[in-house]
């Protein structure tokens, strides 16, 4: 939707490619008995599919995503370049850059030796609950999709697959194992399916993840009807479907139901209870030859299949990408500035003096809890990036204020650990550079998991302060932890709820105190014995921390100093934000308020200095009950490795902030549309059906969210000066609305938008295109985006948004038809900066099919 610079053009000798892909498909496949056919869909371990080397198949890695490629192992030793979490990258709403993250994922997974990349996350911000909010993109599918369908042709540009997940209906956290989402056809189809549907069609993804949840009774990973009947046959998806990790749970009903991988192995409901069905007469061989075909067919396009031409040659890769650079600029870009009194913003000149207040001003979150985490080999945090920004000029001073976490940091200081095998036998050690054991699928120095009995981590706390330190178990197992000698803790801690993700993403803790002199040091010891059975046995998983905290002064002190750290200073910027116990995979939101005592500390502050700016540093809404009495609020998401350095180039103005809400920001929880993520008796009711977000903020009466969707500013403004608006005929095939290769030539109107930049600086608008009815059926909402294009312009200068709306648009689903129907009769065009602004209309009448 936005401008041409970043396509790739058609290739136009694809066809005789793509038939002899098949037809190397066909020949591997007819070399295979059952058994070496089955054996290709499941895991031979955490990550990987077997090799074959018969038919010349090598071993394919899949990693996660989608704000970085982990690669094989979960720890810092293996970096990983890390982007801003998901919901930045559709605050940009901006399709070129969505496309270029996905050529940086790509990069990254050819660096890494991955072939497959387990993102986007497409499923919808249904409830600001949702405690994987962070890691999806909008409360809206038609923004959802484009960007979904740009980073999808962004990491297949680059000759690696990915999985858009999960398949369907993985909206919130709770009880994500065994969850029976309950919708309606038509919700399904306008809403949670759109998003994937658009990816299909458009970018043509060589996967697709399916959910843990059940969709109305049936497993996700098993289901029919929409992985067979709608995935494949209505849509054309010919790429293969791999279960979420675990999510695989019946041999029968997962292969009829078209799940083609089952993740991770080696230990699955493939493998021999695959064979056995197959020869017990449960699941006919042609089902078996259909996902081995399908998993062949992605071998091949990632150029693992002798003879078999890879989708993207060597020759046509597209040209390396500066990481470092490219996260900046998403970082800035996604930023939503939403209060700026007076222009505060940009601090240009530079104030003399400011005050840097806040725990997440020293520790940014970089990224969301969970799969999605990477480790990047350095973070520029706010204060490094403003204090390199800064001139001398600038007296900059930082004060902690409040921290919000509520558990134990992980050691800041080296440890060392120590893999023991059942006979006490050092088998290998590893030297880390803090208190944190995360090891996935291998270990290190070759250790296998079947030798190791137990983990002993030794280290010891630097000379620090007098009083008392805190020292802090955290995860699911045995543990003994000694500190000089003396057992602290010697039992068991289980994990809570029954998520079997629950011991590794939102493990227990325990803390004790430890009495020390000034200066004093002491020697701690944590042992971790394995768990012989349960659900991570035998799954190729080490998760534990030993915390430790220094003693510090009080919480009243602490907003004390920064309140006086904001007086004496000329401007005072807080950075607020949730942590990792709030926003999180496997867990949902209790509520949306920031975390310990910083709604307070910002009172506070902007009480102290009328020139306060407050940073907020979260993945998902959060209430922010001080937003009218600040001076600015910016939102920076969870901004990736280079968050401090995109925040200096926002806040002193070198860039603008260019992002705009992705979801609608409620002023308090009760007002929020949706609210509730537990399910009752196992299920879980979309009894909202179609209205989520803005489509349900329209239907009330005088009520208005805190920020609607679509909404931001940059440092400039602008006028809506012009509207035009052209059917196109069906017959034209208009080019789609992203530019994606084989997009679909549904689109039913041509739309330009003339706005005009009426301020003093170059600026960046997103300019929004919404269809709405006249309000008399109620059945629909009252209007829903269809498209969106970024403009750019000189102080005075005008610029027309060229926006091609889907036929999708004036669209309902037909539960009874089971097919879509073209809603005739009149519909307006409006366009405007958010769904609550829409200054230019124009009516449109749809003739009868
Ligand atoms: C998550 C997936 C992820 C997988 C592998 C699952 O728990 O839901 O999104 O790709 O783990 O880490």
């Amino acid at each position: 939707m936005t401008g041409d610079t970043d396509r790739t053009p058609a290739r136009t000798d694809r066809a005789p490619a793509d038939a002899r892909r098949e037809a190397a498909v066909e020949a591997a496949l007819a070399r295979l008995d059952l058994p070496a056919k089955v054996a290709l869909l499941a895991g031979a371990d955490m990550w990987s599919l077997p090799a074959n080397e018969e038919i010349g198949l090598g071993r394919l890695v899949m990693s996660d995503g989608p704000a970085g490629v982990r690669g094989e192992h979960w720890t810092a030793d293996d970096p990983s370049v890390a982007l801003p979490s998901p919901t930045a990258l559709a605050a940009t709403w901006d399709v070129d850059l969505a496309r270029r993250a996905g050529r940086l994922l790509a990069q990254e997974a050819r660096r890494k030796g991955a072939h497959v990349v387990l993102a986007p996350t497409v499923n919808l911000h249904r409830s600001p609950r949702g405690g994987r909010h962070f890691e999806c993109y909008s409360e809206d599918p038609l923004l959802t999709g484009e960007i979904g369908a740009a980073l999808v042709c962004g990491v297949q540009d680059g000759g690696v697959a990915t999985t858009p997940k999960h398949f369907v209906a993985n909206d919130s956290e709770t009880d994500r194992y065994t969850v029976d989402v309950r919708a309606d056809e038509r919700t399904l189809r306008e809403l949670y399916l759109a998003p994937f549907e658009t990816i299909v069609r458009k970018a043509h993804p060589w996967g697709l993840m399916a959910a843990y949840n059940a969709v109305n009774g049936t497993s996700m990973s098993e289901h029919t009807a929409l992985n067979l009947t709608v995935l494949r046959e209505e849509w054309g998806f010919d790429g293969v479907l791999v279960s979420d990790w675990t999510g695989a749970r019946d041999t029968v009903r997962s292969a009829l139901g078209g799940l083609d991988i089952a993740m991770p192995g080696p230990a699955t409901v493939y493998g021999e209870h695959l064979v056995a069905a197959v020869r017990e007469g449960l699941v006919p061989e042609s089902a078996v030859n259909g996902l081995a075909r399908n998993v062949l067919r992605l071998a091949a396009r990632v150029g693992l299949l002798a003879g078999a031409p890879a989708a993207v040659p060597a020759g046509e890769l597209p040209p390396p990408v500066d990481g470092e650079a490219l996260v900046r600029e998403l970082a800035a870009r996604s930023f939503v500035l939403l209060r700026n009194e007076g222009g505060v913003l940009p601090l240009d000149p530079a104030p003399a003096s400011l005050a840097l207040i806040g725990a997440a001003a020293t520790e940014a979150r970089i990224g969301g809890g969970g799969s999605a985490q990477v480790f990047p080999t350095r973070i520029v945090g706010p204060l490094d990036g403003l204090r390199a920004a800064l001139g001398a000029d600038t007296a900059l001073v930082h004060e902690t204020g409040a921290d919000p976490r509520t558990f134990v940091p992980a050691a800041a200081f080296p440890c060392t650990a120590e893999l023991l095998g059942a006979d006490g036998t050092v088998l290998g050690t590893a030297a880390l550079t803090d208190g944190s054991v995360r090891w996935l699928g291998s270990l290190p120095g070759g250790v296998s998991f079947g030798d190791l009995a137990a983990v002993r981590l030794t280290g010891a706390t630097p000379a620090g302060p007098a009083g008392r330190h805190l020292l802090a178990v955290r995860g699911v197992g045995r543990f003994t932890l000694e500190a000089d000698g003396e057992v602290l803790f010697d039992g068991v801690l289980l994990p809570e709820g029954e998520d079997p993700a629950a011991a590794f993403l939102n493990p227990p803790e325990r803390r004790f105190e430890v009495e020390l002199p000034e200066g004093g040091r002491t020697a701690v010891t944590l042992t971790c014995t394995m768990p012989e059975t349960g659900e991570f046995a035998g799954f190729g998983l080490v998760s534990f921390a030993l915390g430790h905290a220094e003693p510090t002064v009080s919480p009243d002190e602490l907003i004390e100093r920064a309140v006086e750290a904001a007086r004496a200073a000329e401007v005072a910027v807080v950075v607020v934000g949730t942590t990792e116990e709030v926003e999180s995979e496997g867990v949902d939101r209790d509520g949306l308020r920031l975390p310990g005592r910083q709604d307070e500390l910002v009172a506070r502050v902007a009480a102290a200095n009328p020139r306060t700016v407050v940073v907020v540093n979260a993945g998902a809404p959060v209430l922010m009950p001080w937003r009218e009495s600040v001076a600015a609020v910016l939102l920076c998401w969870f901004p990736g490795q280079q968050a401090g350095e995109a925040l200096a180039d926002v806040l002193l103005g070198t860039v603008e902030p260019g992002g705009r809400l992705p979801t609608t920001w409620p002023a308090e929880e009760a007002d929020s549309p949706v609210w509730e993520v537990v399910p009752t008796d196992g299920r879980l009711e979309y009894s909202e059906g179609l209205f989520i977000g803005y489509r349900a903020w329209q239907r009330r009466a005088g009520a208005a969210p805190a920020y609607w969707f679509g909404a931001g500013r940059g440092y400039t403004d602008w006028s809506y000066e012009g509207l035009e608006v052209r059917l196109v005929d069906s017959a034209e095939g208009a080019t789609g609305a992203t530019g994606t290769e084989g997009a679909t030539p549904d689109v039913l109107a041509e739309v330009a938008v003339r706005v005009r930049n009426t301020g003093a600086r170059t600026g960046r608008e997103v300019v929004q295109v919404y269809l709405g009815t006249d309000g008399s059926d109620r059945s629909r909402p009252d209007r829903r985006l269809a498209g969106f294009a970024v403009v750019e312009a000189a102080p005075g200068a005008v610029a027309t948004a060229r926006i091609a709306v889907p036929l999708r648009a004036v669209q309902s689903w037909d539960t009874a038809a089971r097919a879509w129907r073209t809603d005739p009769g009149v519909h307006l065009v409006e366009a405007g900066p958010h769904a609550g602004d829409r200054p230019l209309t124009v009516a449109l009448v749809v003739p009868s099919a």
